[in-house]
């Protein structure tokens, strides 16, 4: 069989080895594989290249993806079905992998309506996918952002500052939770959970109280729960949610207007996205390429490779885009005794 492989969306550490693992094991079983440059970019403009086993060495530790990556919104795959079947046609291709996020699979549940062969691989570093208890690409965000914390509380500490960190999580607090609490942090701002200033104050008056300085990590799209405040400095995105554009520097002027501390903001951005993957990420992504490779010898079509608990199953692209996977309140509260 003819297995198509492409990425699509934000890149992600561990894509190149979803790419291996589905390479060396289709070639194992005498499949041949080519890949799609850029994402549905590439299934629309005919850029398609043969992965053979040479191409793929060395890729484990790599970043990135080596077939390239476009955000198209799913959209674009709707206007193009037929395109890009026949691109698929044109190439042989009996079979799809898409490796997206959220969007990216909503192109793939399209095809997969229209009934192209597909089989879904979920990423995201922001691990808000829904049928899958994680994603690759997380564990390797949240290590990089716990090492900016660890760091940068060493030298809010020397000069008694405030250090608020912004992380990344578009639509869900994951990150910044899971590396606030790695890290120690003084209070934690996630888009789940909108925040008062007096309330991110007293956590910053209660850790100088106690000798230390605090550390505070907000995600990009963490927002006051003051709608006037939140009107005053925020704008709409394409979905008509409202947010604090630049939130990190925006808190840390409110809180040095309100207390009078030293404040500093590091914006973390696309350096946790970058580079290459931790050794769970590694490990999950070439157990969830070989499974991929499973469902089309299986032709289990419109299903999405996840994992439950240790055990990597499937479930159906239509579940696991339906809705996000969001921070649930419970997992909140039971760190926020932590905070301040
Ligand atoms: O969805 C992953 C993510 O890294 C988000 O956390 C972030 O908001 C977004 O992508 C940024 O994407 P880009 O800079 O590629 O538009």
């Amino acid at each position: 069989m003819r297995v198509g492989i492409l990425t699509a969306g934000g890149d992600c550490p561990g894509l190149n080895a979803v790419i291996r693992a589905v390479v060396r094991k289709s070639s194992a079983l005498d499949h041949e594989v080519v890949g799609i440059r850029d994402g549905w970019r590439g299934a629309i403009e005919d850029d398609v290249t043969p992965l053979a086993m040479p191409d793929v060495r060395g890729l484990l530790p790599r970043g990135g993806t080596i077939l390239g990556t476009t955000g198209l919104p799913p959209s674009v795959v709707e206007d193009n079905l037929s395109t890009i079947t026949s691109v698929l046609e044109r190439h042989g291709i009996e079979s799809l992998i898409v490796i997206g996020g959220e969007g990216s699979l909503a192109g793939a549940e399209i095809l997969a309506k229209a009934g192209v062969p597909v089989v879904g691989v979920p990423k995201t570093i922001d691990n808000d996918l829904e049928g899958t208890d994680y994603t690759f690409g997380f564990d390797t965000a949240v290590n990089v952002a716990t090492e900016a914390i660890d760091r940068l509380h060493t030298t809010a500490e020397s000069h008694h500052r405030i250090l608020v960190v912004e992380v990344m999580g578009r639509n869900a607090g994951w990150i910044a939770l899971q590396a606030g609490v790695a890290g120690g942090a003084s209070g934690i701002l996630i888009p789940e959970r909108p925040f008062t200033l007096d309330a991110v104050s007293d956590w910053v008056d209660r850790r100088f109280a106690s000798t230390y300085a605090p550390v505070l990590v907000v995600s990009e799209r963490a927002v006051p729960s003051d709608q006037a405040l939140l009107e005053e400095h925020g704008e709409s995105d394409a979905f008509g949610s409202c947010y604090i554009p630049d939130v990190g520097h925006w808190l840390a002027h409110e809180l040095h207007t309100k207390s009078g501390h030293d404040v500093r903001t590091t914006v973390l951005g696309h350096v946790q996205r970058g580079g290459t993957p931790s050794a769970f990420d590694r490990v999950l992504a070439t157990r969830f390429g070989l499974e991929a490779v499973q469902a089309v010898i299986d032709r289990d079509w419109g299903m999405m490779v996840s994992l439950r608990g240790t055990a990597v199953g499937r479930v159906s692209i239509t579940e696991a885009v339906g809705t996000l996977k969001t921070v649930p309140a419970h997992r909140y509260d039971e760190v926020s005794v932590l905070f301040g």
